[in-house]
């Protein structure tokens, strides 16, 4: 079969995770330390073209219609797809982000999603959602659990053959809202990859984030089965706490906090005390994201315009799993 001219689509979501990964115990195969579970997003995704060209002397890449100079980390999954597939042609990437790149939404994991699964199948792979979920590993930790819609578990595994994610809950049952405040979408200056593996080399309570990190997961697993949102937005937010106070510990000590994210973090509070249950978590960035009921969003979104433009708040809904366009 020739694979020229066959252009693949495929579109991927981001997603918050609820029980953080933060920490590998292996750096090339991306193994974490400890398994994570996430919430799929329908707001946030990328739609990525793999078309592979005999003309072609190397990967070339678009994002967002601009050309990417530096595409090494894109090169090295391109070589395990051909690695995999026996094929030595190079390929044109056409990818298209609706996230903020960097900012601590994720754009890694629908990015590389969206990549595993239309490089694979334009190179005459047909992978099951666990191999797709492996290979999505291999670009991005966070994108293992982007291949599922609804609830995903990363399961830790020890080795590359058993760590992926499989499916929780899919339509998600519970009533489950996003809001996003986009505080910066500048890529960030420490990004997670290098974040994690300062905590893990100097935070002295590495070891205490992963023993109370499995107790998390249990916890938002089974608040999940039980339809309890409490449980499982306390439990979250914890989780979420847990992980940057694993950068404040670390040595050199870094932040992804900055005012805006401890303002929206007041304004949750605040609504707390009014009797509006809502939940904060954030990720390696400063923007926060609220976990809410859909009969609280008027309320929340009236609180948070005191401080912020309406365009910055995003609300998602649970989101999809990979799709072939
Ligand atoms: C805080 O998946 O971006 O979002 O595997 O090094 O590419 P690499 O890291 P990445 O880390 C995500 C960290 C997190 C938590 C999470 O998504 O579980």
């Amino acid at each position: 079969m020739s694979l020229d001219n066959n252009p693949i689509t495929a579109r991927a979501h981001t997603n918050i995770a609820l029980v953080k990964y933060w920490g590998k115990k292996d750096e090339k195969l991306i193994i974490p330390n400890n398994s994570s579970i996430s919430l799929t997003l329908d707001e946030f995704y990328t739609e990525t073209t793999v078309n592979f060209d005999d003309n072609l002397h190397q990967d070339i890449m678009y994002l967002d219609n601009k050309k990417v100079n530096s595409i090494k980390s894109i090169t090295n999954f391109m070589d395990i797809v051909r690695n995999l597939s026996n094929i030595n042609k190079f390929a044109k990437i056409i990818s298209y982000n609706h996230v903020p790149t960097s900012a601590g939404l994720a754009s890694s994991a629908s990015g590389f999603a969206a990549l595993a699964a239309a490089t694979s199948k334009a190179a005459g792979l047909n992978l099951n959602d666990k191999e797709l979920s492996k290979l999505a590993r291999r670009g991005s930790g966070s994108a293992t659990r982007s291949i599922y819609g609804g609830f995903a578990e990363w399961k830790k595994g020890t080795n590359d053959k058993n760590s992926y994610a499989v499916s929780i809950q899919n339509p998600v049952k519970m009533d489950i809202n996003m809001i996003a405040i986009i505080l910066d979408n500048q890529p960030k200056k420490i990004s997670s990859r290098k974040g994690m593996k300062i905590s893990v080399n100097t935070s002295p309570y590495y070891n205490a984030w992963e023993k109370q990190t499995t107790k998390d997961l249990e916890t938002v697993k089974d608040a999940i089965y039980n339809n309890d949102f409490t449980a499982l937005g306390k439990t979250a937010e914890l989780n979420s706490m847990r992980m940057h106070s694993l950068t404040l510990s670390s040595d050199p000590s870094y932040l992804y906090l900055n005012k805006d994210s401890l303002l929206v973090i007041n304004h949750i509070k605040a609504l707390r005390d009014k009797g509006i249950e809502c939940y904060y978590t954030m990720d390696a960035g400063p923007n926060v994201k609220i976990i809410c009921q859909s009969k609280n969003i008027k309320k929340i979104k009236s609180e948070l315009l005191q401080s912020f433009d309406e365009e910055k708040i995003k609300i998602s809904k649970p989101g999809e799993g990979i799709k072939y366009l």
